[in-house]
């Protein structure tokens, strides 16, 4: 890999960098240099850990550098969007920005979360319109997510640790999209299991579940009302199988980790830079192969 990815390194050579803090266990430089020696293009993806306090002094500099673009990761996205000179609509509209394209001395900022997201389950024909999700979490990807399933016509109801934001995200999105979204305490018993009972879709975008403290995670939600034919879609890809996912599964649920939805920001962000067809499948076997010699 390396000696391919240094015959690219010409004189037209361009970075593009992932700017995150921590970095160092990000799968989007094997996932994006993949694509790149498939494609065989004159440029290089490069991680960057840069503390919160350069953040503003990082990107002028990849700009200043003639770098194509850059990804951002936890905690960078929200911080971003003040520092950019245009926005997409979405990356505007959801207050996040993880891919960053420098173009005539100009940051513009996309958010490629909600395409991500949104992409395995159109990959498996899901019937997004009309749909009914029970939406885990009201943090940043719970943001994003929200405003793809809203966009689609998916009803969403977001159930959160903290009730607060859950009911703040809730109403900024039936703004969006009036009558979409509503809220649930987390240990509202029965209207909690009776939305659960009825849902279509179960989205984690927490990190309950997340190694290394996957082995003591308690759902003390009530998964086991779900319906066999509910999809169970948790954003946490360490472990691959999840105990959400294990527990959906004994229900006879289908269930997606979050690697898909990693896979497919990345190529969502890989067009915006390139222009190009992301070659997907090489990008996911990258990611996989790098995810499982990580965890040896
Ligand atoms: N697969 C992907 O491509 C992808 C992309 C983005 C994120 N993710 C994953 O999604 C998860 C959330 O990321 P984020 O960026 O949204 O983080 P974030 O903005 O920090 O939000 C964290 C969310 O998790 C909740 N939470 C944290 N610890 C909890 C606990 N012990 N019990 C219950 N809820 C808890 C928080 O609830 P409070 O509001 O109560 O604090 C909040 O809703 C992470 O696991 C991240 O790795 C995956």
């Amino acid at each position: 890999m390396l000696d391919s990815i240094k015959s690219h390194i010409g004189g037209d050579c361009r970075v593009i960098g992932v700017l995150g803090y921590p970095v160092q266990h990000s799968l989007s430089p094997a996932m994006h240099n993949a694509a790149i020696q498939a494609l065989s293009l004159p440029l290089v993806y490069v991680p960057f850990e840069v503390n919160p306090e350069y953040l503003a002094t990082a990107l002028e500099g990849l700009s200043a550098l003639n770098a194509m673009g850059a990804n951002l990761t936890i905690p960078h996205k929200e911080a971003a969007v003040s520092l950019m000179d245009e926005l997409a609509p979405m990356a505007k509209r959801i207050g996040s920005v993880n891919t960053v394209v420098f173009e005539g001395g100009k940051k513009i900022g996309h958010s490629t979360d909600g395409i991500g997201f949104l992409a395995p389950l159109r990959e498996r024909r899901f019937q997004l319109k009309g749909a009914h999700c029970v939406l885990i979490g009201a943090g940043g990807a719970a943001r994003a997510i929200v405003y793809a399933l809203a966009e689609a016509g998916t009803n969403v109801v977001i159930i959160n640790r903290t009730c607060a934001r859950a009911e703040r995200l809730a109403a900024e999105v039936n703004r969006f999209r009036p009558g979409i979204a509503k809220h649930l305490e987390w240990g509202d018993g029965l209207p909690v299991e009776a939305a659960c009972r009825s849902c279509d879709l179960v989205v984690n975008a927490t990190s309950l579940g997340m190694a290394p403290h996957d082995k003591e995670v308690v759902w003390d939600l009530p998964m086991r009302s779900l319906l066999p034919t509910a999809i169970v879609y948790d954003l946490v890809y360490r472990p691959a199988k999840t105990r959400l996912m294990e527990i959906a599964e004994e229900r006879g649920c289908e269930t997606i980790n979050g690697l898909k939805m990693l896979v497919h920001q990345g190529a969502e962000s890989f067009r915006i830079w390139t222009g190009l067809t992301p070659p997907v499948a090489v990008m996911e076997r990258a990611a996989l192969e790098q995810l499982r010699s990580s965890e040896v």
